[in-house]
């Protein structure tokens, strides 16, 4: 299958071949169903990634697209646009109380690049402190808070210092956080590990133990938030409210954005040109941003992905599947053999779903329009492969 038109006569590529890719080409999609080269129909349950928020094709997505490329394809930060005030007031609103401050990036790592570098300036201290199993981004700073990050993040030395805290383990936390700490940083639901949901529990106790310390608590719902919990953000699921948070994969619903949110106070320290970003806050980005926003409100997405949500976690332990972990449209299913060979069998029967760093977890980021015949298919096609 696949890239014949794009490889030169003597095969090669002249993409850096950095991507472990699967075999398959899409080269079409429409709602959760993608068509590949070789003409074979998919339903999509990996979502581009977590990215392809409403799925493909939407019509509100595409006119937005269309409307905003015809009025004004780009401007930069320095000239006011009415389309970046109203994506950033339906984001503001979207987002727990009290967030009211938004600033515009491109990407999951960028958000959290700059909420770190918020964190540092805002607090004027040194450690930041992360969780076993974190996937924060490639840039510098993300990177050195990723799990593993002194085997790959590529830089001759950290940044600054972090400390490590085993997952959900609250008196770890509790010990770490003192003083010289300026921020925690975590992933509600832990996306790259497999779809891991730390307990209320253990977000309650980092609210309370950062607040003592006068240290910020930073939410990454790269992966987790933009309704993807079946609440706006996971902190709404879990009732808890971090310092700052980022956003970003299906933010734009596709297109490239991310974005970091912060209540006023912090806001009152930055001042201009302390941030900054040249496509961060494009129009083409906001236009999609406040139309995702919107859609997700008008179309009842949030409940769909609730109710959906629970007929996965009560019909999918069958076949390979032993048990499943995580929340809303971020699930995991651990599998009784390698996640792999049962990714393969899935997507033989023209089903896509996503692997994850736990050998034996087949993660499942579908686009909030999934609709029960979906899950309908998902059950029945587990259902047949073998155990
Ligand atoms: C939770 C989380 N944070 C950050 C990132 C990095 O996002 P990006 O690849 O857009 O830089 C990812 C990407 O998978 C992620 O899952």
């Amino acid at each position: 299958m696949g890239n014949e038109a794009t490889v030169d006569a003597t095969g090669a590529s002249a993409l850096l071949d950095v991507f472990a890719m699967i075999d398959f080409e899409p080269v079409s999609g429409a709602g959760v169903m993608l068509k590949s080269a070789d003409g074979r129909e998919y339903l999509d349950f990996y979502g581009g990634h977590a990215v392809a928020l409403l799925g493909y094709g939407h019509p509100r997505l595409l006119a937005a697209l269309e409307r905003q490329a015809r009025d004004l394809f780009f401007q930069s930060n320095l000239v006011p646009l009415a389309v970046r005030e109203r994506a950033a007031r339906a984001l503001a609103d979207f987002a727990p109380p009290g967030l009211d401050r938004v600033f515009f990036v491109n990407s999951g790592a960028e958000a959290n690049e700059n909420a770190l570098r918020i964190a540092f300036r805002a607090t004027g201290r040194p450690i930041v402190v992360a969780i076993a199993g974190a996937f924060h981004g490639r840039t510098s700073a993300a990177a050195t808070v990723t799990a593993g990050s002194a085997a790959w993040n590529g830089f001759p030395s950290a940044p600054f210092e972090v400390r490590w805290v085993p997952f959900d383990d609250e008196d770890a936390l509790r010990t770490a956080v003192d003083d010289r700490v300026a921020a925690v940083i975590l992933e509600p639901v832990q996306g790259v590990a497999g779809a891991r949901a730390l307990s209320p529990s253990f977000l309650r106790t980092a609210r309370e133990v950062t607040r003592d310390a006068g240290s910020l608590l930073i939410f990454d719902e790269v992966q987790c938030g933009m309704g993807r919990t079946g609440w706006p953000f996971a902190a709404d699921a879990m009732d808890v409210t971090p310092d700052l948070l980022t956003t970003a994969k299906g933010l734009a619903g596709g297109f490239p954005a991310g974005a970091v949110l912060i209540p006023e106070s912090l806001a009152r320290g930055i001042k201009r040109g302390d941030l900054g970003s040249t496509f961060g806050g494009g129009p083409m980005a906001c236009a999609l941003v406040e139309t995702v926003i919107s859609v997700i409100q008008e179309e009842g997405l949030l409940g769909n992905v609730r109710h959906l949500s629970a007929r996965i976690h009560a019909e999918c332990a069958v076949g390979p599947v032993t048990g499943i972990q995580g929340t809303g449209f971020l699930l995991g299913l651990r599998t009784s053999r390698p996640a792999a060979g049962v990714l393969k069998d899935l997507r033989a029967r023209g089903i896509l779903a996503g692997g994850s760093a736990d050998p034996n977890v087949v993660r499942l980021l579908p686009p909030l329009v999934l609709r029960d015949v979906h899950v309908d298919r998902l059950v029945s096609t587990l259902a047949e492969i073998p155990a």
